[in-house]
């Protein structure tokens, strides 16, 4: 059947794309990501480009309209202004801007809009997306914390877009009129957070006394900064002694550092604690989970520290107490504070830690959900918690009095009324009470830079801490109530609150065939990067006890569900090999289902996570990627195109530019039934007739080096896939291996064959670079190159390229080139030069690199940097780093000179134009 090819099929700004996607990272109020914890979030920009170049129609799609190339091109180059603009964080809710996003979708779609599905939803990106994009959104997740997350973002918001808040304060706010989105929701979630933060002060305020300083004043305690200790194991300290990795309390630039100094007094055989500004702090008492007795210097042993944790005797000292003053923070000794003693809680989530979450805390006896918390912690999330039974009184009186419109049903069947609301607004502060979980734990680290408490999960995992702080709830900074509160408010404030969204908890393949005709457009998970199901219960135990009256259905479990989840974990299979093929097979299932049910007039789009770590010298021999391309092959999905999309932020973006991407987009189609057989020697042939136009498209679209071997397995798989089966001379059926093995000699062969198109002297240097990079060579050597190449030393000499003196020949290097080159001088420029010159050039500034190729005309310009392609392969194959970034980044930056060059120079006329 003959489709209409969409954007996604063709072409994609690939750059822009990843540039917005890692600067996302880098944004933090307001994002959604930060309603609540989750893993492997895709940044919206990568999410919203995906979805809606696999919606808009590649030019090509429309002949009569662009029936040149060049038209196509040009077509492409208005579209892509459209997503470039898109994709950047400041348009996440520029109304006008996604109006034009939602009038090219529904040309394209005839003004029928396709229903998005993401059966693997998460943190709900891809369903927000769609819905942003003004499409019908559904996701689905087995995970009840993915479950609610998503929901909050897209199937809550929308029943009550537009509504004035309800609360008594309101009207002072903000002017009535303005409450458009979900600012209403927002403005009400602020209001009731705030009065369960009155509230709880009120009980459990006592439980968080000031601090008395030197200067007889009183401070609000930010944080209390303990120690864990256990009895020293050498008999000649009779009582318990410090664990601690860093007696450093602050390490700012700025600032003289502070840290804590242990005192140790043998006389009373008592360890004591002051604050210590300036000097050197002391090394810590804990290294790679072994201790150091602090008062005789005996060794610790790890499993000591444990067994004693098993027994239930590890104990804990206040080492400091961070406060807030009029002069900032200031740090205290633990005597400025008074003990208090609130005895062990009662109740408290008592469900097990499970696989990957239980894989270190319960050696050292914290083996259920409540013993991450100290005693206070667990009074406050207590409390907390409890409040949230009780501010549904005050919503509902005030929200019958707003009379809000609507089915008085609760939220879970679908209302929209005052109960609903209610339900709303506290599932929003359920999630206030998990981010507060997330800080209030034992688990989790002092930042000594940014003077905060971090969370829980600074890997995905739930880590042993040695020293660790206690925030203050009621102070007004690092990891009190409100802010989290305020956190979870400006997400919702910001959210789209229109259209269609529906989340629901379901296996994935059971949720791909309860929705008709979708388009999937899906981030599956990824072997055992990430154990789900087991972390997240340490949030699923806190939202069952504060949510089960409103989500009995997602919540109905002890914990979250753990057999079907799709994960390769060892810790609920025999062994790994089984757990893998458990992943595998569940995979390909969910695969097959996506094939028979998506809408044929649309792309599958699949985010996959690719490990870097298994691409060895630029080749990728990455098993879990060919089982994964084998598995979409078998589920009769033919790969169309594979986009490497970096989303990770790194230390620089031409840093990020040269490394490989941590993930590729691979976008498919349900493959034809009459699919026909071919040969090895038919797809060789097919491969070589079709990898050279898709390779030169690619580079058109200056697609980096570094990600071409990776964007060509797109345009080689489709070769591949098209046929039902492939077959050896043997009779077997050719496996997907062995056709990424073709595609990259296809590639190869493509890449060596463009060597000719350049001059003699520039192919002398190419191979001379190959053999010898740029160190000297015999001249002997060079000689016998020279007339391989049709070329003699002395013109390649005479070109510049190269010098020779006492029987050594050596490529010029950039740093002696003569930066008043003018090429239009020359009466014969080589590529090798224009290209070095270029890089020379652009070292100082993208100006004088454009103002060179302005000089050097558009044709010259294209071998430059085809031939930066070919350099970027030989530097990545050798292994020379910092050339393979150079060449990258002139690739990469090449769109940026050509445009410049395109201009004409002050008192010039353009010879790109002319
Ligand atoms: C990579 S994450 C999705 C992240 C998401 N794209 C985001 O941006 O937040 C994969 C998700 O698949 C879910 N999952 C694992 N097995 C599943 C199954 N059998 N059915 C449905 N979802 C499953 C996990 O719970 C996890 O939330």
């Amino acid at each position: 059947m003959a489709y209409k090819k969409k954007l996604i099929e063709v072409a994609l700004p690939l750059q822009a794309i990843s540039k917005e996607a890692a600067r996302e990272k880098s944004i933090r109020h307001g994002h959604p990501s930060t309603l609540h914890l989750y893993w492997a979030r895709r940044p919206l920009a990568a999410a919203r480009a995906v979805l809606w170049a696999s919606l808009v129609d590649d030019p090509s799609a429309h002949p009569d309209r662009f029936p040149t190339e060049e038209d196509q091109s040009e077509e492409r180059r208005r579209l892509f202004g459209i997503l470039t603009e898109l994709v950047k964080w400041k348009n996440t809710n520029n109304a006008e801007l996604l109006a034009t996003a939602q009038e090219e979708i529904v040309r394209s779609c005839n003004g029928e809009l396709p229903q998005i599905l993401d059966p693997f939803c998460g943190g709900g990106t891809i369903p927000l997306e769609a819905q942003r994009l003004g499409l019908p959104a559904y996701g689905g997740d087995l995970n009840p914390v993915a479950v609610l997350i998503s929901k909050a973002m897209v199937e809550i918001p929308p029943r009550f877009g537009g509504m004035e808040p309800v609360n008594p304060e309101a009207g002072q706010s903000m002017a009535v009129g303005s409450w458009d989105g979900s600012r209403g929701l927002a403005e009400d979630i602020r209001f009731y957070g705030q009065w369960m933060r009155d509230r709880a002060f009120e009980r459990i305020g006592n439980l968080y006394p000031k601090a008395q300083t030197p200067d007889g004043g009183q401070e609000t305690v930010i944080a209390w900064i303990w120690a864990r200790t256990v009895r020293s194991p050498d008999p000649a300290w009779d009582g318990h002694v410090p664990l601690v990795s860093s007696w450093v309390l602050r390490n700012r630039s700025n600032k003289p550092v502070v840290w804590v100094q242990p005192i140790v007094d043998h006389t009373t055989g008592t360890v004591t604690y002051q604050i210590r500004e300036g000097g050197k702090p002391l090394a810590g008492t804990v290294k790679n989970a072994e201790g150091t007795c602090i008062a005789t210097g005996a060794t610790i042993p790890n499993t000591y520290i444990k067994q004693e944790g098993r027994t239930g005797r590890l104990g804990q000292h206040l080492m400091a107490v961070v406060c807030e003053g009029p002069r900032g923070r200031s740090y205290l000794p633990p005597e400025s504070v008074p003990q208090i003693d609130v005895g062990r809680p009662e109740c408290g989530p008592n469900g097990k830690l499970d696989g990957k979450a239980a894989d270190q805390m319960p050696l050292y006896g914290f083996t259920h959900w409540r013993h991450l918390f100290t005693d206070r912690q667990l009074v406050a999330l207590n409390t907390f918690s409890d409040l949230l039974v009780e501010v549904r009184s005050p919503i509902e009186r005030d929200a019958e009095k707003a009379a809000i419109q609507g089915h008085n049903r609760p939220l879970r069947e679908s209302g929209t009324g005052a109960v609903a609301y209610v339900d709303a607004i506290v599932t929003y502060l359920a999630f206030v009470i998990d981010r507060c979980a997330a800080r209030w734990s034992h688990c989790l680290p002092w930042n000594t830079r940014a003077e905060t408490v971090e969370h829980v999960f600074g890997r995905q995992a739930i880590a042993m801490v040695w020293d660790y702080p206690e925030a203050n709830p009621f102070s007004f900074s690092t990891g009190n109530w409100l802010g989290q509160l305020t956190w979870v408010a400006k997400v919702v404030e910001n959210l789209p609150a229109q259209g269609f969204g529906e989340v629901l908890q379901q296996d994935a393949r059971a949720r791909l065939s309860s929705v008709p005709n979708p388009v999937v457009t899906t981030d599956p998970p990824y072997y055992d990067n990430i154990c789900y199901a087991d972390i997240s219960d340490f949030f699923y135990v806190w939202l069952r006890r504060s949510l089960r009256s409103i989500w009995p259905d997602e919540l109905s479990t002890l914990a979250t569900p753990k057999t079907e989840e799709l994960i390769a974990s060892a810790y609920r299979h025999e062994n790994k090999s089984a757990a893998n093929q458990f992943f595998e097979s569940g995979m390909r299932r969910v695969l097959e289902e996506a094939a028979l049910v998506q809408d044929p007039g649309f792309p599958v789009s699949i985010f996959y996570a690719f490990k870097q770590a298994e691409t060895k010298k630029g080749e990728t021999v990455s098993t879990g990627w060919e089982t994964f391309l084998q598995a979409l092959n078998d589920a009769r999905l033919t790969i169309v195109r594979t986009w490497p999309m970096r989303t990770e932020r790194t230390a620089g973006l031409r840093i990020l530019a040269s490394t490989l991407a941590s993930s590729i987009v691979i976008v498919c189609r349900p493959r034809m039934a009459d699919a026909p057989l071919a040969t090895r020697g038919e797809l060789l042939a097919a491969l070589r007739a079709e990898l050279p136009s898709a390779l030169r498209l690619l580079r058109d679209q200056a697609i980096a080096p570094v990600d071409m071997a990776q964007s060509m397995i797109g345009p080689g798989m489709a070769v591949f896939s098209r046929y039902s089966r492939v077959l050896e001379a043997d009779g077997t059926a050719m496996p997907v291996r062995q056709a990424l093995a073709l595609i990259n000699q296809i590639l190869e062969e493509t890449l060596s064959e463009e060597e000719t198109e350049f001059d003699y002297e520039t192919r002398w240097a190419l191979t001379w670079y190959q053999q010898n990079g740029s160190k000297t060579g015999p001249y002997g050597d060079a000689e016998t190159l020279s007339k391989a190449k049709n070329t003699a030393v002395s013109s390649v000499v005479r070109a510049g390229i190269a010098t020779s003196a006492a029987g050594k020949v050596q490529l010029v290097p950039r740093s002696d080139l003569d930066p008043k080159w003018d090429p239009r001088s020359d009466p014969s420029p080589k590529v090798w030069q224009v290209t070095q010159h270029l890089l020379a050039r652009l070292e100082r500034s993208e100006t004088e690199a454009a103002d060179l190729l302005r000089q050097a005309g558009s044709g010259m310009g294209d071998r430059a940097r085809q031939l930066a392609y070919l350099l970027y392969q030989t530097a990545d194959r050798q292994g020379w780093a910092q050339e393979r970034i150079v060449y990258n980044m002139l690739v990469t930056v090449w769109p940026t000179i050509a445009d410049l060059a395109s201009r004409p120079a002050p008192g010039q006329t353009s010879l790109l134009e002319a």
